[in-house]
Order: structure tokens, then C-alpha cells, then sequence
């Protein structure tokens, strides 16, 4: 078993359906992990649904159903979008599964019996779109909430506090000592700035008078659980932890994957950095288990300058994303069009044209020109390498540099930038042909071995883009391995599409292999008549 490796998403509120933002953090993860596994790496890819808390609790009422048969109903269409999008999770988490409601209680006992955990009354501003306080200074200039452009709730209550700042200085010497923690820079810098001044207590308790729908305080039957404390602890529980004390320093009772939990990194939305930079190290210190690895934030997608939101109603459903279009075409404009960290617009008009431009004119005609001349003049087989000139070997040597740089940006979270590289292998490919003119090299006896060298070329130079780009384009790249005579690539239906190793990107195939039929990879697209 290779290194291990853990990525997750955020657990999504069960308000609503789906949407495009909570899409790309899924298809990000997906791709992240088919990345991970190509480099041989043991990943397992987390995602789920968070299910308690107001939010929940009133959408379900509006409804007429009770908190859990609403939240049943929505988690389907979760467990589609991410099945028809390709995406195969190892730990699908609901927070209404049995042993959560466990490992949540078992840690709050915990906390209390540490003396981590008191009773007090409180006056502070809540939020209900964020589900969490509000302190003073996190309200815009017109005193509502940047994220939702709604008015603070003033909430007077007693309730339980776990202390959080006890673990403040801890929690700055862990963000001074791991600068990579925090990915992009400027997120890690917006974190380190809210330890500047003392950090508040956190409410961790709801009075079940006001909200019936959580995880029962195992101290005091007349409190549920806070909504967020309750739903991170899913990172852990996912690989096993059920909330006791660790023996050694990253051990837990048995069970526990503290393996893949020491290589923990959380892809997150930036209006959720406090929840996961703050509260949820300040718990992992309280309970004695070490931090995540890394945090991972992206901006958000907009429409017409607005964050894409069902409370906006400006959402684009995956589902039918990937009905029109392909969940190919989708993934790769996402990662494409999104530059780390930052928002990015969504537009029809750019998923198209980005989907044409890269994939339909791209890759999709580089291939089929070049196994169509394949097929014509070489009998559908893998030509001899031993006649190519310095053209072609110059060509090749340096297509052969794409796989370290795409890696490297990868690896350091600059997804546009490896995708980026990627296409302009496809471009520099399609210079070579137009320069080489095989079609006219096909027309004269004399060139035969030109011909050859050429399109055997061009056929290698196929078979590293399709190793490189497999994460993002996994049904494109496998179909094109198919097409270009490589057996390593088919659909299973438990694991999805093939994953191929990345060792393999300069691996070409031995002279007369037979090639497979040649398909139509990415059909150009048409902007919708009818957008949602
Ligand atoms: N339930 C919490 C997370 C708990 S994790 C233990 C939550 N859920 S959410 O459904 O509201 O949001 C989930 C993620 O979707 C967040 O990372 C959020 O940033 C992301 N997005 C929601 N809308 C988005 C866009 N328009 N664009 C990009 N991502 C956005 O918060």
C-alpha cells in the first residue's frame, strides 16, 4: 500500500438540492484523489451531509416532514449528482448516522469531565445562514452579515461553552510552526489576524425550547448539541474515531485510521474558514488529537457578480450540467476557470467556450486527426519508432517536461495552472502536425517514412497527455487509451473510470499494436437556448 493520503469536502446542509459551488469542491476532491491514486498514493476521499440545526429544522417544517425524512429526500440527491458526476467517495458521512451521534457525545463528555466545558448566559449576534455568533466586528458597514445580507439576530440565553480560548496560544504557535497549513497564503494571514485579539468561549449548546432537532448534551438532557461542533467531527469520525481519550500522541483507540488522519487536508469555501481555522483545531487540541495537515480554500463562483446560492436563486444544477454536457466538459472548466483561492464568474457562454476551445478543438481534434490518418495509412497499428528525426525527438522531449510541471502545480494547490500546462501540450502538438503536414506526407510513396516517424509521434505525444490529464477528463483519457491501443483503461462500476498510473505517462506502446476504434471524444457544444 502506497502513502496515505486523506482529502475531504465539507458537509453540505441538506436545505436544499445541490448546487454548482458545492459541485466544485466535490469534483475537485475526486479529482484530487484519482491524482493522488495515480501517483500510487492510498487516498480516501471523504464527502456527506450535514443534517442538524436550524436551517435544517425550519426548510423541513416548511415541507411538512420531519427533520430526518427532509433530510432523507435531499441526501439523494446528493448521493446522484456525485454518482452521475463520476465521483466515487470511500466515506459517504451522514450526521445523523449512529455511531456520530456517539462519537459526538462521548467527546462532549469528555470536554466537560476535563473541565473544558462550562454553563453560562450569553448575549451575542447570530446568524442564521452561517448557523454560528457573529462577533462584533464580522458585520459589514451597514450591520449584516457579508455572506447572507441579512440582520444579526440578538439571542440572549444560558447555555454550554467549550473554552476555547484556552488553546488560543497553542493554536498560534501551531499556524507560526506550519506555514503551509493554509492554502493560499492569504487565508493563512486572514486566520493568524482573528488570534490577534482574545478569542471568544464558543456556545456549543441549544436549548431544546428553542431547537429539538440535534445531538442530545450527554450531561444535560434539556440542551442539543451546536450544529457545528456537532458536524466537525465528522473528519474523524469518518476514519473511525469514536471519541476516546488517545493513548500516544496520534493514536486512538483501535480503529482509528491515524494514518490517513495525519495527512488530513479539508477543502473548504472561504466563508467557512473561522469554523475550520478556529473552532475545529482548538476541539482536535481539546480531545488530544493533532491537527489536520492542511486546510485547502476557494473563493466562491458567482453569477453576475453575486455568490451562486440557493437563498439568491441563482443556482446551477450539476445534475443537468452533466445530462447537456458531460461530467468531462464540467470538471475541466471548473478547475480550469477557477483560480485557486479566488472567485471566479460562472457564465454559460464561458463554460462553452472553454469546453470547445480545450476539449471539442483540443485534445477531442488532435485525436481524431491523428488516429484517423492512423487508421487510413498505417493499418491501424503502432508504427516503428526507429526512423524519426531530430524534429521529432525534440517534440517529444520536451512534451515529455509536462508531467513535473503539471505535478508541482498540482501538488501546490494551482489546479488552473497544471490544466493550463496541459493545453498547451495539446497545442504545442498541434503545431508539430500543422508544421509536419502528415496528410500531405500520406499523398506521396516517398515520404512513407516521414509519415511514420510523424504520426508515431503524435500517437506518444497522445498517450502522456491522456496519463496527465486522466484526474480531471477520466472517461475522455480512458476512451483515448482505448482508441490508442492501451488495454489499461475501462469503466467499472464500482470504481468508475480507470485511474492510470502516472509512471506510465512516458510508457508508450510497443510497434504493431493494434489500435481500438476511434471515437468521438468531445463533440463541440452549443450555448443552451433555454439556460436555467
Ligand atoms: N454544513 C457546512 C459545512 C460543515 S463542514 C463540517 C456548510 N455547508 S454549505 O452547504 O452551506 O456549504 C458547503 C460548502 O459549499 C462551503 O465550502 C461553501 O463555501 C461552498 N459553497 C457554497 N456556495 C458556493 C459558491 N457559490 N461557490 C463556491 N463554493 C460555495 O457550510
Amino acid at each position: 500500500m502506497g502513502k496515505p493520503r486523506y482529502i475531504t469536502t465539507p458537509l453540505y446542509y441538506v436545505n436544499a438540492k445541490p448546487h454548482l459551488g458545492h459541485a466544485y469542491t466535490t469534483l475537485l476532491a475526486d479529482s484530487m484523489k484519482r491524482f493522488s491514486q495515480q501517483q500510487g498514493e492510498d487516498c480516501l476521499m471523504l464527502t456527506g451531509t450535514d443534517e442538524h440545526g436550524e436551517k435544517i429544522a425550519q426548510s423541513a417544517e416548511k415541507s411538512g416532514k420531519s427533520p430526518l425524512e427532509f433530510a432523507d429526500g435531499i441526501v439523494k440527491f446528493f448521493e446522484l449528482a456525485w454518482e452521475k458526476l463520476g465521483i466515487r467517495p470511500d466515506i459517504f458521512y451522514r450526521t445523523t448516522r449512529e455511531s456520530h451521534y456517539k462519537l459526538v457525545q462521548k467527546a462532549l463528555q469528555r470536554l466537560k469531565n476535563q473541565d473544558d466545558i462550562y454553563f453560562a448566559s450569553y448575549t451575542g449576534k447570530y446568524c442564521l445562514g452561517c448557523e454560528r455568533f457573529r462577533t462584533d466586528q464580522e458585520w459589514d458597514e451597514k450591520g449584516l452579515c457579508p455572506d447572507h445580507q441579512t440582520p444579526p439576530e440578538i439571542r440572549e440565553e444560558s447555555n454550554y461553552f467549550f473554552k476555547m480560548s484556552k488553546y488560543q496560544d497553542r493554536l498560534k504557535d501551531f499556524y507560526k510552526e506550519n506555514g503551509s497549513a493554509i492554502s493560499p497564503q492569504n487565508y493563512l494571514r486572514e486566520a493568524v489576524a482573528m488570534l490577534d485579539s482574545p478569542l471568544e468561549d464558543l456556545c456549543i449548546s441549544r436549548p431544546t425550547t428553542r431547537l429539538k432537532w440535534g445531538i442530545p448534551l450527554p450531561f444535560d438532557d434539556k440542551y442539543v448539541t451546536y450544529v457545528w461542533f456537532d458536524a466537525l467531527l465528522n473528519y474523524v469520525g469518518g476514519l473511525g474515531y469514536t471519541g476516546g481519550k488517545p493513548t500516544k500522541e496520534t493514536t486512538e483507540e483501535k480503529g482509528f485510521k491515524s494514518e490517513f488522519w495525519a495527512e488530513a487536508q479539508h477543502l473548504i469555501g472561504k466563508d467557512i474558514l473561522k469554523t475550520h481555522a478556529i473552532y475545529w483545531p482548538t476541539m482536535l487540541m481539546a480531545l488530544g488529537l493533532p491537527p489536520f495537515k492542511q486546510l485547502l480554500v476557494n473563493g466562491f463562483w458567482l453569477t453576475s457578480g453575486l455568490k451562486m446560492s440557493k437563498s439568491l436563486g441563482n443556482v446551477v444544477d450539476p445534475i443537468t450540467v452533466q445530462e447537456r454536457f458531460g461530467s468531462d466538459a464540467f470538471r475541466y472548466f471548473l478547475l480550469r476557470d477557477m483560480s485557486y483561492g479566488h472567485d471566479a464568474n460562472f457564465t454559460w457562454e464561458s463554460f462553452i467556450q472553454r469546453a470547445n476551445a480545450d476539449l471539442a478543438n483540443g485534445i477531442g481534434n488532435l485525436a481524431s486527426r491523428t488516429l484517423t490518418l492512423v487508421h487510413k495509412n498505417l493499418d491501424a497499428k503502432v508504427p516503428s519508432r526507429s526512423g524519426r528525426s531530430e524534429v521529432d525527438k525534440t517534440f517529444l522531449s520536451q512534451l515529455e517536461k509536462i508531467p513535473a510541471l503539471y505535478k508541482d502545480h498540482f501538488d501546490n494547490a494551482r489546479f488552473h495552472l497544471a490544466l493550463a500546462a496541459f493545453s498547451e501540450g495539446v497545442a504545442n502538438c498541434d503545431r508539430y502536425i500543422n508544421d509536419q503536414k502528415p496528410w500531405s506526407l500520406a499523398k506521396d510513396p516517398d515520404q512513407r517514412d516521414r509519415l511514420v516517424a510523424v504520426l508515431g509521434t503524435a500517437m506518444d505525444a497522445l498517450a502522456l497527455l491522456s496519463v496527465v490529464s486522466n484526474g480531471v477528463l477520466p472517461e475522455g483519457t480512458c476512451k483515448l487509451r482505448t482508441a490508442l491501443g492501451f488495454t489499461d483503461a475501462h469503466f467499472d462500476e464500482k470504481a468508475g473510470w480507470s485511474v492510470i498510473p502516472w509512471a506510465l505517462a512516458t510508457q508508450y506502446l510497443p510497434e504493431g499494436t493494434q489500435l481500438g476504434e476511434t471515437p468521438r471524444l468531445y463533440p463541440r457544444l452549443e450555448l443552451p437556448t433555454d439556460p436555467e
